[in-house]
């Protein structure tokens, strides 16, 4: 339960920073689930746009409503969860396969802010790392990186958009050099890697303290 109470506290001192008018992104994941709720009992005046149709049902639920992100250009603020997180602000995300419309999401967002617990904190980002892969010539794709695998069908194999999700294994000492290698190969649509330059903020709960990290101060 201790990881449980850390995601809740993580997301409910995320939610503080919405703001009525706000156009707002939401992740996808068990933490995002929390901050659902906290974001449904403060009742705010807001723009949703969810990265994946398992939030908007879980947003729905809760009687908030949920836009689709065809009519705006920019978000004010995004909420997500992550796997892995370094203390430079590296990320590893898309356990939930959402990852492709999660960057979209931080990469529109003016801040996009993390919530996570202690367990998510590593002190390098491993494998595997997430990928969508154009369905096009899927093979042809896995053939030339053989160390990746699509994922079982069971743990949502194929997204919204169509995309394949793989997982790839290879080993790799620098997130940067993985990910500019991952994103120049034809056929990966999107790859779980996050840089810090994308991140606004983190919040980290151990325990019962968050713990907010920005930018500035990631080392
Ligand atoms: C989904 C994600 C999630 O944010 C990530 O998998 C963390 O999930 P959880 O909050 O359930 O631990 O990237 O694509």
């Amino acid at each position: 339960m201790t990881i449980e109470n850390e995601k809740r506290l993580a997301a409910e001192a995320a939610a503080e920073l919405v703001r009525d008018g706000m156009r707002l992104g939401l992740g996808t994941g068990s933490t995002v689930a929390y901050l659902l709720a906290a974001i449904a009992r403060r009742r705010p005046r807001v723009t949703l746009i969810a990265s994946s149709p398992r939030t908007e049902t879980a947003a729905r639920e809760l009687g908030l409503e949920v836009q689709s992100f065809g009519s705006l250009d920019r978000l004010d603020l995004s909420i997500d969860g992550a796997d892995q997180i370094t203390a430079q602000g590296w990320l590893n995300k898309g356990g939930g396969g959402a990852l492709t419309r999660e960057k979209i999401l931080a990469a529109s967002s003016e801040r996009f802010i993390i919530i996570a617990d202690s367990s998510k904190i590593v002190d390098r980002l491993r494998p595997p790392v997430p990928l969508e892969l154009l369905s096009f010539g899927v093979l042809a794709t896995l053939r030339r990186m053989p160390t990746t695998k699509i994922r079982d069908v069971s743990d949502g194999a194929r997204t919204p958009d169509g995309g394949v999700i793989a997982d790839y294994f290879g080993d790799f000492a620098d997130p940067r050099e993985l990910s500019n290698q991952l994103s120049t190969t034809p056929g990966i649509i999107e790859h779980g890697l996050f840089p810090p330059e994308l991140v606004h903020a983190i919040y980290i709960c151990s325990g019962q303290t968050v713990t907010k990290t920005t930018r500035r101060e990631q080392k």
